[in-house]
This record gives C-alpha cells, structure tokens and sequence, in this order.
C-alpha cells in the first residue's frame, strides 16, 4: 500500500509532526511518500492520503487549502486523514477544530480531522508575527505530543489493515 504524507508548515513543527507520522507509516510497513502540498503534481497512485497544515489565525496554511482545491475530485474515492497543528487550546490540549478548516474536508472521504498541539517559539519569528501571536494569546513552548501522534499514526495504519 501507498501513503502520501503532506503538510503545509511555517516554521517547522507541523513538517516535525508529519515526518513522525510518516516514519511511523513506514515502520509498520507501508510505503510512504513524503512531500510538500506543493510538489505533489498527481495522488492517482496513493492508496491513502494523510494531510496536515499549521494553523495560522483559525486557518490553514494557503498550500494545504490550494492542496485540498486541487485534488477534491481525486479525494473523494480515497481514504484521507487531516490533521491541524495549532495552539488552539494550549496549554489545556483541548481538541477543537475553530470551525475554519472542516469546510475544507467536507468534499473527501475524510475519516478524522486531528488537532495535535504545536510549538511557538517567538525567535523563530518576525516581529509582526510575534506581535500577533501576543494578541492571540499564543503560549510559548514545545507542546507536540509525540506519543499521541505515534499513536494516531498507529491507528491509521489499523484501518489500512497492517
Ligand atoms: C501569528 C500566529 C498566529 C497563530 N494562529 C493560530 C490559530 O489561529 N490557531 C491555532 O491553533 N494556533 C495558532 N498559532 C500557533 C501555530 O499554529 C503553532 O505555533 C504551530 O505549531 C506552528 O506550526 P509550524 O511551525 O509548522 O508553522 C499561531 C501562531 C502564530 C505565530
């Protein structure tokens, strides 16, 4: 079986996140392409799709929705797993989608939208992202649970039959 593993990320965590998910794919034996939203020109031969974005102000990054506009069509006869990297909730780790991105899955055969918190690391950024993400309440750390998106990616596996 064939996995595309795509995300769209700004600073890192979310591609982090992805190649985790990836890596675990591939350990349960799955073959497992990953690439940026951006680079992937057709998902004809993928059997399953998983699909991921950073969060910025309630939204996906512009390649992850330029990603799910270019391949609804080709989405809907496969199984596609969604996941947002965010800091919705942080430091709570409540799961929430913030209502802007299920829109986008409405047209694939999504079986989950996950929310995984991220990281916010304000030397990684400019100062009008700091600013903004000072308004928006955004927390500093590292707060990626690796043992949840292992356990996710296992999960996914499951369902594919490994
Ligand atoms: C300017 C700014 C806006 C953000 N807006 C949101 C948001 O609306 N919702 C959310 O859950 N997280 C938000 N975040 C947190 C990011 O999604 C989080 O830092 C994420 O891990 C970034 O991933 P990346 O390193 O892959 O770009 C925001 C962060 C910044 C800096």
């Amino acid at each position: 079986m064939h996995i595309l593993v795509t995300a769209s990320s700004k600073h890192g965590a979310t591609d982090e996140v992805a190649d985790a998910i990836a890596k675990r794919l591939e350990a349960a034996g799955f073959t497992v392409d990953r690439v940026a939203p951006a680079d992937v020109t057709t998902v004809e031969s993928y059997d399953a799709v998983v699909v991921g974005s950073a969060v910025y102000i309630l939204q996906w990054m512009p390649e992850a929705h330029d990603f799910m506009e270019r391949f609804k069509d080709d989405l809907r006869d496969k199984p596609v797993w969604a996941f947002s990297v965010g800091m919705n909730g942080v430091p709570k780790h409540s799961e929430q989608d913030g209502n802007r991105v299920g829109p986008l899955l409405t047209h694939v055969n999504c079986r989950e939208l996950r929310t995984f918190p991220g990281r916010y690391k304000p030397e990684l950024l400019s100062l009008r992202e700091r600013s903004v993400a000072r308004l928006a309440g955004v927390v500093e750390g590292d707060f990626r649970d690796w043992d949840a998106i292992d356990a996710w990616a296992d999960d996914i596996a499951a369902q594919l039959g490994a």
